[in-house]
């Protein structure tokens, strides 16, 4: 492998490429019985023994609901222009159904102000995993009925801040949304009902189908679009029974939440894994797919949202999870164990363009977690993510150069934060925080980064952006 250009240069990328960073609500708010928030799902999960890493909890987070101000100014100074960030379903709406809570408004009113002020163009998640309890205990996701509340408070949060951003993600991740959470238990509800699972994915999809509706018919200047999760996925052998594994693991990953979007359908072989929960590639009155439903997933979105992270090789195995293997690809696993293979990144942009959707495509997540710690100078180096980084981002210049109409890069994440069931034992920031205190410290990589973004904004373009 050649070494890789770690340099903040130009990449060659578009004068109005979109950078920025990316967070979720949970993950950073704290504040959960402040302002007339109602429970969410993940409030009842952290508290429920055994469930996230040392018992941990959102509880207080980086406490950016007191701070964010603060956190905003920082993101300005390091020249940051776009920030993707998440709405509280259970702070706008503490049961999921009725009038908005006016003290959430006001908070996400001010934040968008806030973001607007310093120059950063908000890009707002709708979903980022955080049902009201209420509509948990009435059967949450699995229910048709939650999409359509969805749909209901989509529309009521375009009416309330609909003029406070151009760019909206209805769903963060269905796939994790649904069967991380339905089937394999290890996201709130933490349920292991594979039908609850395949219902949720439809029915989330529907909810996505319902906000981009609303936003369409309260903000018709809105741009629209769904965040999927897409891994990248090749069989570790040449022989058949690999390629077979791959492909059946591909379409519990990617082809169930892919092909209803930009396809209009759910493909037969995928039908044919979920047919015994009620999966049909037909529309019944009674069934789970009904009349309509989806015209409504696939109706035109705007951009395609990507989050990618990892890089697998699947072997074929009897004994393992639906008969394949996940083999984590090397070098320089991060700490998830997730690799630092940037052409992975390129693969997936390519496939998205070439085999799902024209529509321009914003990675809306990208990032790892590397052991951080405060050295004695104060500082927070970071050199492993500062590599990562510098792939990752040539990567997008890269897939441009092989003609896909890529527009932004979000990184994982602007802060640490609370990652979901491994609580604060993985950092993912480009900041340090210091969760004792609350104290920032950007590390090595976000300087990095804000040269990054100043190179590409004033260097003069490269012909190509080559990572290797
Ligand atoms: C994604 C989530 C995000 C974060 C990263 C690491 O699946 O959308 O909230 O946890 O993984």
């Amino acid at each position: 492998m050649t070494k890789r250009d770690l340099s903040a240069r130009p990449l060659g990328l578009p004068g109005d490429f979109v950078f920025g960073v990316a967070t979720a609500a949970y993950q950073i708010e704290g504040g959960v019985a402040e302002g007339g928030r109602g429970p969410s799902i993940w409030d009842a999960f952290t508290a429920r023994p055994g469930a996230i890493h040392h018992g941990e909890t959102g509880e207080v987070a980086c406490d950016h609901f007191h701070r964010w101000a603060a956190d905003l100014d920082l993101m300005a100074e390091l020249g940051i222009p776009a920030y993707r960030l998440s709405l509280s379903w259970s702070r706008l709406q503490p049961t999921g159904e009725g009038p908005l809570n006016p003290e959430g408004v006001r908070f996400y009113r001010e934040l968008l102000a806030g973001c607007r002020d310093r120059g950063i163009e908000p890009f707002v998640t709708l979903y980022h995993w955080d049902l009201p309890q209420a509509l948990q205990d009435a059967g949450g996701w699995p229910e048709r009925r939650t999409a359509e509340l969805f749909g209901a408070y989509a529309q009521q949060v375009a009416d309330e801040l609909g003029d406070l951003a151009e760019h909206w993600i209805t769903v963060n991740e269905p796939v994790c949304a649904s069967f991380l959470s339905y089937w394999w238990g290890m996201q709130a509800p933490g349920h292991t009902d594979l039908g609850e699972a395949v219902r949720a994915a439809h029915h989330l999809l529907l909810g996505h189908g319902l906000a981009l509706r609303a936003l369409r018919a309260r903000r018709p200047q809105a741009k629209v679009g769904i965040t999927n999760l897409v891994s990248n996925l090749a069989p570790a052998g040449d022989g058949a029974a690999d390629a077979a594994a791959t492909a059946q693991l591909d379409i519990r990953f990617n082809r169930m939440f892919l092909e209803p979007v930009y396809h209009g359908r759910y493909g037969h072989d995928v039908v044919e894994v979920f047919a015994p929960q009620g999966l049909t590639d037909t529309e019944t009155d009674e069934g789970l797919v009904r009349p309509g439903d989806l015209a409504l997933i696939s109706a035109p979105a705007d951009f395609a949202g990507v989050n990618h992270y990892t890089n697998t090789r699947v072997a074929a195995d009897p004994d393992s999870w639906n008969g394949a293997r996940m083999i984590q690809v090397e070098p320089a696993p991060t700490n998830f164990g997730w690799s630092d293979t940037p052409e992975a990144l390129t693969a997936v942009l390519r496939r998205l363009a070439t085999e799902f959707t024209d529509l321009p495509l914003y990675v809306t997540e990208n990032g790892a977690t590397f052991t951080d710690y405060v050295t004695p100078d104060g500082a927070v180096h970071d050199p492993e993510r500062v590599h990562y980084l510098a792939g990752y981002t040539a990567a997008l210049a890269d897939a441009r150069a092989a003609g896909v109409d890529v527009r932004g890069y979000f990184l994982w994440s602007f802060l640490d934060n609370f990652e979901w069931s491994w609580g604060y034992s993985q950092r993912f920031g480009i900041v340090h925080v210091d969760f004792g205190t609350q104290q920032r410290i950007p590390k090595d990589s976000a300087l990095w980064y804000r040269d990054l973004i100043r190179a590409n904004r004033a260097g003069p373009p490269t012909p190509e952006g080559s990572f290797s």
